[in-house]
């Protein structure tokens, strides 16, 4: 099975990074594909505890190819502060590589994000405020500095001298804010370009190589796909592609459909989401407020409180099948171990009527009912457990019954943050 990717199957921070660093033990080359460092991924393992937002969660390994492919966008400086914490951790970053077509987050893109969404007011989207949006807006909008630009002093000046005054120009009209100085924007930024120029490759035709060795490659999604740009709670969503679509055809690391074998989607034993839009099982009582507790629901990039509520099968069913899945990963299980009832939501119904499938307006999302199945909690610790067979009844039960309601079958459950803390439910993936 060459070529694996792993997704989000929810609304993010699914546990992805900490399914990669498991996972990548078996691969050779592990690659982020989408977004920018708007993802945080959360990685324990015995030298700490890393917040990767830009590096791919392969890197703990020293032998593992880390690539961050062309549909990533890059601000240099986070990346740069990543780079210098895993140094200070011992962590080698000699193979990693960043795509020469990758896009890099301008400082206006960072005041651009804050700036919209104060100017949408009561829209907000509720964003990272990293910039994410505003580069892929440029990049649609052939607007945007690529890497192979950033590298070369005087390709970059040529293309700051077209962009700046573009952007400048929206700054100050648009959102009534002082320009950006041409010479300091150019200053530190060639200064990042010359201290990013030994890690910039043609990141696609190396995962090419790669695969033409036989080797095996680990696509490491962000986000989640219930934030995807199509697919999702648009407009509450990001402005990528965080499906398994874009890991192939070119769009974020430059392989083609056909190359991908595998595509495993990784969901919480319930619910989260951080910024605005609807989510149909939120529990806005004590129990949501337990949930976040009991499982820290504090976002690994902002800091924000998740929004808590009870597992959704009708979105899971939903996102199993968009993304083609061929297995789900279950993560904190444990998270649930207190609680003597817990609920899957297996259906929809507004105003008493059934829904047949997730909808598309958000207007009719925001008044879904969920249709609830309550099933008996363990009120055991797990975080020790490490054969499915030695779960309580009452926990396999539950894993069971959501491999039912979501139709797709669980091959990992986790009970914990840490790499061992890991239950194979069938076959070792
Ligand atoms: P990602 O964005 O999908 O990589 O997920 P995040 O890192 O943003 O959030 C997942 C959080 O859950 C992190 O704090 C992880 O350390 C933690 N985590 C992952 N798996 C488990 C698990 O099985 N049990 C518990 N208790 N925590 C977990
Ligand atoms: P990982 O990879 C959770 C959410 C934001 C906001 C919306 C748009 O860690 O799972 P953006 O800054 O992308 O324009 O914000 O998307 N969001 C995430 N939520 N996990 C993430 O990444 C997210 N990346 C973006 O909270 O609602
Ligand atoms: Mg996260």
């Amino acid at each position: 099975m060459p070529v694996t990717v792993v997704i989000g199957g929810q609304w993010g921070d699914e546990g992805k990074g900490r399914m990669v660093d498991l996972l990548a033990q078996d691969v050779q080359v592990v690659a982020r594909y989408s977004a920018g460092n708007n993802a945080g991924h959360t990685v324990v393992n015995p030298i700490g505890e890393f917040r990767l937002h830009l590096v791919p969660a392969g890197i703990f390994y020293g032998d593992k190819t880390c690539l961050i492919g062309n549909g990533v966008v890059i601000d240099p400086k986070v990346l740069f502060e990543e780079i210098d914490d895993l140094r200070s951790h011992g962590v080698s970053l000699e193979r990693l590589f960043i795509s020469d077509r990758s896009h890099i987050i301008m400082p206006y893109h960072l005041l651009i994000d804050r700036l919209d969404e104060e100017l949408r007011g009561p829209a907000a989207i509720g964003t990272t405020m990293r910039g994410v949006g505003p580069v892929f807006v440029d990049k649609v909008g052939r607007a945007g500095i690529r890497m192979a630009d950033l590298i070369k002093p005087s390709a970059f000046r040529e293309r700051l001298s077209l962009v700046l005054p573009y952007k400048n120009a929206v700054l100050q009209k648009l959102y009534g804010a002082e320009p950006l100085d041409f010479d300091e924007v150019y200053e530190t930024y060639s200064d990042y370009g010359g201290r990013l120029a030994p890690f910039v490759r043609d990141t696609s035709a190396m995962v090419q190589d790669a695969l033409e060795r036989g080797e095996h490659v680990l696509l490491e999604g962000a986000q989640g796909s219930l934030l995807d740009l199509d697919a999702g709670t648009y407009e509450y969503v990001t402005s990528s592609v965080p499906s398994s679509a874009a890991a192939g055809a070119g769009i974020g690391i430059g392989i083609g459909p056909t190359q991908i074998t595998r595509v495993v989607g990784v969901y919480k034993a319930y619910q989260t989401r951080v910024g605005a839009g609807p989510m149909p099982t939120e529990l806005t009582d004590e129990m949501g407020d337990l949930l976040r507790e009991k499982g820290w629901e504090y976002g690994a990039t902002t800091g924000r409180p998740r929004r808590c509520g009870w597992f959704d099968s009708v979105a899971a069913r939903y996102t199993v099948r968009f993304n083609g899945l061929t297995a789900a990963l279950m993560t904190r299980l444990d998270v649930l171990d207190s609680f003597p009832t817990i609920k899957i939501c297996t259906a929809y119904q507004v105003d008493g009527v059934p829904v047949e499938s997730f909808p598309a307006s958000l207007f009719t999302l925001a008044r879904c009912e969920p249709v609830y199945e309550e099933m008996p909690g363990w009120q055991q610790e797990t975080k020790e457990i490490r054969r499915f067979q030695d779960l309580p009844k009452e926990a396999q039960d539950y894993v069971r019954r959501i491999e039912q309601v979501m139709g797709c079958p669980i091959d990992i459950v986790s009970v914990g943050p840490e790499r061992g803390q890991t239950i194979f439910v069938r076959g070792n993936n």
